[in-house]
């Protein structure tokens, strides 16, 4: 049985932490799934981490519908949730319903997140009525980029502050079953996580968010291009890569790869005849 978002909302009342991490293909999610990890997210960060488009907002449904389903099949027992991109949510409410479909349909996801907060609190509400789970995201919103002038801290000035506490209980009446709090000052999403009865799910939000995420790349040290300050290298893997590679393409060059281990043998008499006739 897969992870219910009932029981993610029964993890906060019980004060246990939630573990999230994105994947975005079989083999990684089969891995964290096995791991133990109760909720996926297919991030749109992909775009930047997979797909090495400068930000998220060129990601389309399609790439998102493609990776869903590969981790959709890895992950047998964590809660999926699919990444609404940039534009398939805010044009229409007819258009995110359709979008989010997709998703599950398609898919196979259990859940959609999208970005933004009263702005999006119709298509939350509408998504919930029709049997949709959402998680929030507010904070560092990846796909509003360009108006927030780059990746920057949210919530240090009081308007913002304020304001992210309302997007947060707007969001929250609207149906949303966890928020994402994405770079906000820890004291802030202590506040929002103590007035919240759902839970927070925090990347660069302090220890106090009821859970937290990492994109599966940085916490590997697979994408080294930009390392965020809130990401932790839990291992160093592009550096392994490199060093395997470099390895392979030295025993290539030497003759000692492939060995007699590494291939196939033939019967002799076979290989005799074909000798003679050719
Ligand atoms: O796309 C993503 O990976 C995300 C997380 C960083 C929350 O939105």
């Amino acid at each position: 049985m897969r992870v219910t978002i009932t029981e993610i909302k029964e993890m906060k009342h019980r004060k246990e932490k939630i573990p999230m991490l994105t994947a975005y293909d079989y083999v990684t999610a089969r891995m964290v799934d096995e791991a133990g990890v109760p909720l996926i997210l297919v991030g749109d960060s992909l775009g930047m981490v997979i797909l090495g488009y400068e930000s998220t907002i060129p990601v389309t449904m399609e790439e998102m519908i493609h990776h869903t389903k590969a981790v959709v099949k890895g992950a047998k027992k964590a809660l999926i949730i699919g990444d609404m991109p940039f534009m398939s949510y805010h044009i229409s409410v007819p258009d995110a319903l359709h979008n989010a479909a997709r998703f599950i349909q398609e898919g196979g996801a259990q859940a959609v997140k999208l970005e933004g907060g009263e702005v999006v609190a119709e298509q939350v509400r509408r998504l919930v009525d029709c049997g949709i789970p959402v998680m929030g995201h507010i904070g560092l919103t990846p796909q509003s980029i360009h108006q927030l002038g780059g990746f920057k801290v949210q919530g240090r000035v009081v308007g913002e502050a304020k304001k992210l506490l309302s997007d947060a209980r707007i969001l929250e009446e609207a149906g949303t079953f966890a928020i994402v709090l994405e770079c906000i000052p820890a004291p802030l999403s202590r506040l929002i996580t103590q007035k919240l009865a759902i839970p927070t799910i925090g990347i660069g939000a302090g220890p106090d968010c009821d859970g937290q995420i990492q994109v599966i790349s940085d916490m590997l040290g697979l994408y080294t291009e930009f390392v965020p300050k809130h990401a932790k290298q839990y291992a160093r893997l592009a550096g392994e890569i490199k060093a395997a590679v470099s390895n392979y393409i030295s025993e290539v060059k030497s003759r000692s790869f492939p060995t007699t281990e590494q291939s196939y043998a033939m019967d002799e008499s076979l290989l005799k005849q074909l000798k003679a006739e050719s």
